[in-house]
This record gives C-alpha cells, sequence and structure tokens, in this order.
C-alpha cells in the first residue's frame, strides 16, 4: 500500500532522527535539543535540514555554516512561527534561501517538513526535480524552485500538492508536456516559462483559476486551446511569446474581460486580427508580432483606454487605422513595421507581401 509506505519511511526518518540527535548531543551541540516528545516536529525539521545540508554540494556564502545544533529555527534560511493547528508552540513554516549560490539536490527528507507553506529557494544551482516526497507538504502555499538546474518532465509530484496557489518553475531545464492536470489545480499563478517544455497546452487550460499564466520562451506547439474563454473572471495576464502555436488567435479571447497583458508574440499564428479584442477594457499591453497574421489592425483594439504597448510588427497586416498611427502621439507604444501596409516605415518584400496574401485565409497555415 503506498499510503501504508510512505508512513513507515517518515516513521523510519524519526528513528533516525532521534539517534542522530542523541548523538548530536553526546557530540558537539551546547544548546540543548527540543525534546522530541514534545515537539516532534522540530525533530524532523532537524532531520530534513541535515540531510540537505549532506547533499549540498557548493555554497559558497557559507549559508548552511549556521545550519549546526538542534535550534532549527536559527538557521540562516529557515523560519518559524506558531503552526496553525496550536499542536507545537513553533514549527518551521518557511524556506527562505533566494539567490543563495547553493548547489545539490532536494532530498526526499524535505517531505518531513510538513508545517511549511512557502519554499523558495529561486536563483540557486539545484539540479534533480522535486521529490516525490513533497506530497507531505500540505500546507505549502508558494513553491518558487525558478531559476535553478532542474531538469526531467513536469514534477508530477506537483499535482498532489493541493494546498499550492503560487507555482513557480520558470528557467530550469524541464521538458515534455504539460499534465492536463495542472490546470484542474486552484492555483493563482503558473509560471512555467523558459524551460524546456514542448507539446500542446492541454485543451483544459480554460478550467484553470489562475490570476497570471507564463508558457513563454518553451517549444509549445499546436493551438491555443479555445477553453481560455471560461477564464474570464479571473485571468490578468498570459504570456505566450516565443514558442511554435500555430493556428487562429482563439475567439473566445474576446471574453477575457479582466485580461491586461496579452502576448502571443514570435509564434506561427496565423487568420485575422479580431476587432473583437477591442472589447477588453481593461487590456494593457498586447503583442502579436513576429507571426503570419493579416487583415487590418483595428481601431477597436487602438481605441481601449489602458492601451500602453501594442505591439503587431513583422506580420502580413495589409490596413491599419488612423487611430492606431496617432497612438504614439498620445504616449502610447505602437509598432508595425515588417508588415505589408502601403506608406508605412519598413515594410516586407513586395515579394514576400504578394507570395503570403495569395494564399487562401486560414488557420492552417504551414509556413
Ligand atoms: C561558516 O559559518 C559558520 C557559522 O556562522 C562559521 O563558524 C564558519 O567559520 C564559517 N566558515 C567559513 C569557511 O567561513
Ligand atoms: C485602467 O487603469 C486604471 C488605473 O491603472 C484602472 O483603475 C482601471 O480600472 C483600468 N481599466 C479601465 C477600463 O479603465
Ligand atoms: C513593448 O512591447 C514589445 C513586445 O512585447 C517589447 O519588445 C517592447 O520592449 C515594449 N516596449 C516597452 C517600452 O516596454
Amino acid at each position: 500500500m503506498r499510503g501504508g509506505g510512505k508512513a513507515s519511511g517518515l516513521l523510519r526518518l524519526q528513528l533516525i532522527s532521534l539517534s542522530s540527535v542523541l548523538f548530536c548531543r553526546i557530540g558537539l551541540s551546547t544548546t540543548p535539543p527540543p525534546n522530541p516528545t514534545e515537539n516532534p516536529s522540530l525533530q524532523n525539521a532537524f532531520v530534513a535540514l541535515q540531510a540537505w545540508k549532506k547533499v549540498i554540494t557548493s555554497d559558497p556564502k557559507n549559508v548552511t555554516g549556521s545550519w549546526v545544533g538542534t535550534d532549527v529555527c536559527s538557521y540562516q534560511g529557515v523560519f518559524c512561527s506558531p503552526p496553525p493547528d496550536a499542536k507545537f508552540g513553533k514549527v518551521v513554516s518557511g524556506i527562505g534561501l533566494n539567490h543563495a549560490q547553493l548547489a545539490g539536490v532536494f532530498p526526499m527528507e524535505l517531505g518531513l517538513l510538513t508545517y511549511i507553506a512557502i519554499f523558495h529557494v529561486n536563483s540557486n544551482y539545484f539540479q534533480g526535480t522535486i521529490p516525490s516526497s513533497f506530497s507531505s507538504l500540505t500546507l505549502l502555499f508558494e513553491l518558487d524552485v525558478s531559476n535553478n538546474l532542474l531538469a526531467g518532465g513536469f514534477p508530477s509530484v506537483v499535482l498532489e500538492m493541493t494546498s499550492i496557489k503560487y507555482l513557480d518553475i520558470r528557467f530550469n531545464h524541464f521538458e515534455g508536456p504539460l499534465p492536463g492536470g495542472l490546470f484542474g489545480m486552484p492555483l493563482d499563478a503558473i509560471f512555467v516559462n523558459d524551460n524546456n517544455f514542448d507539446g500542446i497546452i492541454p485543451s483544459n487550460l480554460g478550467d484553470s483559476s489562475v490570476s497570471v499564466a507564463n508558457f513563454a520562451n518553451n517549444q509549445f506547439q499546436g493551438a491555443i486551446p479555445n477553453s481560455i474563454g471560461k477564464m474570464a473572471t479571473t485571468l490578468n495576464e498570459i504570456l505566450f511569446i516565443n514558442n511554435k502555436f500555430s493556428g487562429c488567435i482563439p475567439q473566445p479571447v474576446a471574453s477575457l474581460n479582466q485580461l491586461n497583458v496579452l502576448d502571443v508574440g514570435t509564434n506561427k499564428l496565423s487568420g485575422l486580427l479580431s476587432d473583437s479584442i477591442g472589447l477588453l477594457k481593461d487590456l494593457s499591453i498586447l503583442n502579436v508580432a513576429n507571426n503570419f497574421l493579416t487583415g487590418i489592425i483595428p481601431s477597436s483594439i487602438c481605441s481601449l483606454p489602458n492601451l500602453t504597448n501594442f505591439t503587431c510588427s513583422n506580420n502580413y497586416f495589409i490596413n491599419v487605422s488612423p487611430t492606431c498611427l496617432s497612438l504614439p502621439s498620445a504616449g502610447v507604444i505602437f509598432d508595425d513595421i515588417g508588415n505589408c501596409i502601403p506608406n508605412q516605415p519598413l515594410p516586407r518584400l513586395l515579394k514576400q507581401c504578394l507570395t503570403f496574401l495569395l494564399q487562401p485565409l486560414s488557420c492552417l497555415l504551414t509556413i
């Protein structure tokens, strides 16, 4: 039985913890260790953090130099507070080791930090992946392992961590597809950008409750799912920039009436830029540059009250509304260079425009 296996594993760790504490006491500790029967949670934290220290291979800032003795609450980067269940006086409630320049891995024993709400280790050199024992971190709210050297498929243990609101695994070396289960989680933010993820975005994207989703700078392909329109009451920012998305910009995007940022730049999107995007009253940043879009750059978009940067360069647009051309004089960034618009600066070559525009209009363009 899986649950039983996990439990006995933890028990074994607790026994190890007991012996290492006794050992420590005889050896070098000057402060008396917490009584294990009074606060097993701090005992477990001690085991977890010593196991972690053991697999840290580089620590130029000597962060773990303070990780000695059993008073784990005095360790650098380790935070304690009273637990929500009031079972103990205090527990380890957070790990804050951003920019610590640590190298190593995350050991299984970190699953013993069952009271942590925050695990922030961004901008280090951690390798490997997120261990399965993280499923024991049932209070974890923010998981930020961004800007490390983590690799392998999407860390599937994340799908079992139902208390997470903020998931940040960007700037690592993760690869392969995203699981559909990701969008069934009650998350507020998903950052998976700047990895090597590929495959399609699962069609249930729209089930996600996030306000921010960043898929940028991966190798995603296929269509942006139509279900995106279901995120109308929650979504503020979504970024797809620099992937290989194809097809048209899905029409249901026009119902995302809380949207501030839409970035689909540098993909292989085709078809028209619908003037219904001009319904997105809160839209501030719109980037559709470097795609295969054509038709007219709609005035409805250029009339949006909160627009600050509308970039539509390097497409095959054939006309632009005067409303758009007057945006810069109102302090709004508007960039439409590299299109097929007569009398605009730096257009595409006439030959390129003709070849492209002679094809039938389609969402299935293969270029
Ligand atoms: C690392 O920090 C510990 C505790 O702060 C200190 O005792 C030790 O001398 C330091 N080591 C180095 C190499 O600076
Ligand atoms: C525009 O921005 C302002 C301030 O940044 C904000 O209060 C407002 O709700 C936004 N939306 C619209 C439609 O003006
Ligand atoms: C406007 O948006 C484009 C596309 O995202 C970006 O490259 C550019 O830096 C932005 N301009 C400013 C001033 O933010």
